[in-house]
């Protein structure tokens, strides 16, 4: 007799061969619409899983997690930031929490880059002006933005994501300071200057880019006290998470030209982000693709899908955060 496959929901359409792996390995209940689901119904949708294959998408409060069935074991999530799930919760109630780390560094580090690129040189305005038919002249006035090259970087949060922006920035010729909870061993601070505050650092950027996780400690982490800490004109950019930024001094320093541009992938209660970002020329917005590339969605299923496997076969899974 053959064991029954554990039942797996999976929140989110993912990609045709992570689908076929979870098809052929365990019981999913897919969602091939991509509807995203409410607390409510993710809650009567895990009757009878053992396993949730779930995104940054959907919220696991305590209280969601109360009330998930007795049966579900695993939230094995498909993605590296995890602050959408309650992970004490998690532990109290004995539910394993995995996450997707490594594989999406590079796709993450491509889309920081595009975004200091395109705030410095101030492509959203161009592409605007010429798709609106009200590009007109040239001049040497015209469209003029600033380099990045050879320009100071300051990094928040030098971990994996961090540091392969550091090593793409270098392509630039750029200078690399950085902020993390612990120095890096030398080998791999590779020379980049370390300060134990962020407020040190701070004052060191002509570009600040944030790419720690977002924790209750890191909320709100570039708030106006600090931007005024930063080079008149310096430019920011998040591939990390909104929460890190108080949008409303993020906004005020936008207008004020206190910060020359900020580039944003993430957001604060994304997709309604704060409206006023949709108004500000110098800010160059992303809607959250710093992994959507097809060759990172195969690897973070893939990643989601070999913690399940460990999981179920009684090992530790490699990516186990709670
Ligand atoms: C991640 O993996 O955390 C990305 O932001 C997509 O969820």
């Amino acid at each position: 007799m053959t064991e029954e496959k554990p039942v797996v929901l999976v929140t989110r359409k993912l990609p045709a061969a992570v689908e076929a792996r979870l098809a052929r390995d365990y019981a999913p209940r897919l969602n091939p619409n991509d509807t995203l689901y409410s607390s409510e119904a993710l809650i009567a949708a895990a009757e009878g899983a053992a396993a949730i294959v779930p995104c940054h998408t959907e919220h696991f409060s305590a209280d969601v997690i109360a009330r998930l069935p007795q049966e579900t074991r695993i939230i094995a999530n498909f993605s590296v930031g995890y602050d959408h799930v309650d992970t004490e919760a998690a532990k109290a109630r004995g539910i394993v929490v995995t996450n997707t780390p490594d594989v999406l560094s590079d796709a993450t580090a491509e889309i920081a880059m595009l975004l200091m690129l395109g705030a410095a040189r101030r492509a959203g305005e161009g592409e605007r002006l010429v798709r609106s038919a009200g590009w007109r002249d040239w001049s040497p006035a015209f469209m003029v933005g600033s380099q990045v090259t050879g320009k100071r970087l300051g990094i928040v949060g030098m971990g994996r994501v961090g540091q392969v922006v550091a090593r793409r920035a270098r392509g630039f010729d750029m200078e690399i300071h950085y902020h993390n909870r612990s120095r890096l061993d030398p080998a791999l601070e590779a020379g980049r200057t370390y300060y134990e505050r962020v407020e040190d650092l701070l004052p060191n950027c002509d570009i600040l880019s944030l790419n720690c996780p977002a924790t209750p400690e890191t909320r709100n982490l570039l708030n106006a006290e600090r931007i005024a800490l930063l080079p008149d004109g310096a430019i920011v950019v998040n591939t990390a998470r909104g929460a890190l930024v108080d949008d409303a001094a993020l906004i005020a320093a936008l207008r004020s030209g206190k910060l020359a541009a900020a580039g944003l992938d993430v957001y604060n209660g994304e997709p309604d982000i704060h409206p006023d970002y949709r108004t500000l020329e110098n800010a160059f917005l992303l809607p959250h693709i710093g992994s959507a590339t097809r060759e990172t969605r195969d690897a973070m299923g893939f990643r989601a899908l070999d913690n399940l496997d460990a999981f179920f076969a009684g090992r530790e899974p490699g990516d186990r955060v709670a």
